[in-house]
């Protein structure tokens, strides 16, 4: 892998992963280059517990499934997706998520099968390394520009994972249950989690691997002047 665009375009979000943790040499390269992303006066506002412990892994996933099982829907430091869904954003949502579910042959009134994917995020798709990102609480108390820092670290990181030929899928799933993560890991008292990312080999033969939802065109996002 060289260039930017090349990691750029060929990122996409993978879903089944081989069960072999990155090597830490490996996880120390990205992570070292990650933190050069640039944030509001060079803050670094992430804290990044990087998590290749088969059990610890599985002792936070069964966490959160716990809680869904419980019929809780989150319990949470921060809200990541819109409260109120508007177009076009709504409906580019409802778009990628039943190209997926039509490619892998999943019924739209099948809720069963869908909960049962959603669970795999917090089966970690079958990886054994995780990025689990925290923010110090008084930099989002009454604030949220570094959620644009750590945004900017979180894409560093899928570029940077590229290099070594790695996939990644960013979680916003963690973000819903982020006090479930917190308190599974034992953070210290003043870290809020904002985000994951599972890191790892992806499975070349899986055929959720081949999902790649479109983009709309540039000029549906950009005003040039
Ligand atoms: C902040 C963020 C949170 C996301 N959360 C999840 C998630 O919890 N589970 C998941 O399967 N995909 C998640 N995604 C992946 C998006 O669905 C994906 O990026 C989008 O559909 C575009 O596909 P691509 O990443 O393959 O290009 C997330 C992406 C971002 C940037």
């Amino acid at each position: 892998m060289s260039s930017v665009l090349e990691a750029l375009k060929s990122r996409s979000s993978k879903r089944a992963y081989l069960p072999k943790p990155v090597p830490q040499d490996i996880q120390e390269q990205i992570l070292e280059a990650a933190g050069m992303t640039p944030s509001g006066a060079n803050m670094q506002p992430w804290v990044t517990y990087a998590v290749s412990d088969v059990d610890t892994l599985k002792k936070v996933g069964d966490a959160i499934i716990q809680k869904m099982d419980a019929g809780i829907m989150n319990d949470q430091f921060i809200q990541y997706y819109p409260v109120n869904w508007v177009n076009p954003y709504k409906k580019r949502r409802i778009i990628t998520g039943s190209g997926l579910y039509k490619l892998l042959e999943v019924d739209r009134k099948d809720n069963e099968t869908r909960i049962e994917m959603w669970k795999d995020n917090f089966r970690w798709f079958g990886a054994q390394t995780v990025f689990f990102v925290f923010t110090d609480k008084a930099n989002i108390d009454g604030a949220e520009g570094v959620l644009i820092d750590c945004g900017a670290y979180m894409q560093s990181i899928m570029l940077a994972a590229r290099e070594f030929d790695l996939d990644t899928c960013p979680q916003g799933s963690t973000t819903e249950f982020g006090q479930v993560v917190a308190k599974a890991l034992n953070v210290p008292d003043n870290l809020a989690l904002l985000y994951s990312i599972v890191i790892g080999y992806s499975d070349k033969n899986a055929k959720i691997n081949t999902y790649q939802p479109q983009r709309v065109a540039l000029k549906d996002t950009v005003t040039f002047v």
